[in-house]
C-alpha cells in the first residue's frame, strides 16, 4: 500500500510531476520544458493499464490516486494531470486527497478554445470517458454560455498513435470518420481533448482543413504551471537546464521511442515503477 504525502513543504528544487495513462502526456512535457527550461520534470506513464479512456470513473479515480501517490513519493512539488480522461474524471478527488497543487488540462484547453472561436461553434474530440463526462462542455459554457459545443468520442485514435501511425492512410480514414460530422456542423475550432492527439496535428489539419483552428491544452497548461509556480514562489532558478526523468508502469515500451522522436525530447533511459494499491476507504 502506498503512503500518500499529505504535507506540502515543497521547495523550488523539487521536480514537477506529470502523469498520463501512456505516452500522450509527453506532449504536455514538451510544452512545459519549452516554457520552463530550468524545471526538473518527473514523468510517469501508466502504460501497464492504458487506456484509461474506456474505463469508468471509479477505476480512473483509483488509478489516478495511485499514480499521483507515486509522484508524490518522488518528491513532486506540483502535479500536472497530463491526461484529459483523468483530468475530466479524477481531478476533484486528487485535489481533495493531496496537499500539493494539482492541475489538469481541461480548464486551459476550454479557455483557449473559447478565445479562439469566432462562430461560437467548437468541436471536441476525446476518449469515450472524457466525452461522456461532459467536462469540456461545462468548462466552455462557464466561459461563454452562448458557445455551441459538439463532441465526438474517438476511441480508435489512441491505439493508432501508440503504434506511431501518425500519417498512415488508415489513420486518415479514421479521422474522416470521426471529424466529417463535426465539420458538417460548421465548427470553426476543434479541441484536441486527449493528450495523445497533438501527435496527429498534421493529419488532422489535412482532414479538417486550414480554416478550423486546432486547440490543444499543452501550451496553455504550461502557462498555468508557470503562473502557479510563480505565485507559490516555487520556480526553480538553477543555472542549468532542467532534467527530465521518465518512468512507465510496464517495462515493455514499444511506443515510447516514437513519441520521444516526434517530440524531440532525447530521453535515453526509461525507468519502471510498480503501482501499489491504495485503499480508498483509508483515505
Ligand atoms: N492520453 C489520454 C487522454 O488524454 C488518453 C489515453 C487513454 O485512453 O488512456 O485522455
Amino acid at each position: 500500500m502506498s503512503t500518500l504525502a499529505t504535507s506540502n513543504p515543497s521547495r523550488p528544487d523539487q521536480p514537477i510531476g506529470v502523469f498520463d495513462s501512456g505516452i500522450g502526456g509527453l506532449t504536455v512535457v514538451r510544452a512545459i520544458k519549452d516554457a520552463l527550461p530550468k524545471e526538473d520534470i518527473f514523468y510517469l506513464g501508466d502504460t501497464a493499464r492504458l487506456p484509461y479512456g474506456n474505463k469508468d470513473r471509479t477505476t480512473i479515480e483509483r488509478y489516478s490516486l495511485e499514480i499521483a501517490g507515486l509522484l508524490s513519493v518522488e518528491g513532486a512539488k506540483l502535479i500536472v494531470v497530463a491526461c484529459n480522461t483523468a483530468s475530466a474524471l479524477a481531478l476533484p478527488r486528487l485535489q481533495e486527497v493531496f496537499r500539493i497543487p494539482i492541475i489538469g488540462v481541461i480548464e486551459s484547453g476550454a479557455r483557449a478554445a473559447a478565445a479562439a472561436t469566432k462562430e461560437k461553434r467548437i468541436g471536441i474530440i476525446g476518449t469515450r470517458a472524457t466525452v461522456a463526462s461532459g467536462a469540456y462542455e461545462r468548462a466552455i459554457r462557464a466561459v461563454d454560455p452562448a458557445i455551441a459545443v459538439l463532441s465526438q468520442p474517438c476511441p480508435l485514435l489512441v491505439p493508432l498513435i501508440e503504434e506511431g501511425m501518425f500519417e498512415h492512410p488508415v489513420t486518415l480514414e479514421m479521422l474522416h470518420h470521426y471529424l466529417d460530422p463535426l465539420i458538417a456542423e460548421g465548427i470553426d475550432t476543434l479541441v484536441l481533448g486527449c493528450t495523445h492527439y497533438p501527435l496527429l496535428k498534421k493529419a488532422i489539419t489535412e482532414v479538417a482543413g486550414d480554416d478550423i483552428k486546432l486547440v490543444d491544452s499543452a501550451e496553455n497548461c504550461a502557462a498555468q504551471v508557470q503562473q502557479l509556480l510563480t505565485e507559490a514562489q516555487l520556480e526553480n532558478s538553477a543555472e542549468r537546464p532542467g532534467n527530465l526523468q521518465v518512468a512507465l508502469t510496464d517495462s515493455s515500451n514499444p511506443f515510447f521511442k516514437t513519441a520521444d522522436q516526434a517530440l524531440e525530447l532525447n530521453i535515453n533511459r526509461v525507468q519502471t515503477r510498480i503501482v501499489q494499491g491504495v485503499t480508498l476507504a483509508a483515505l
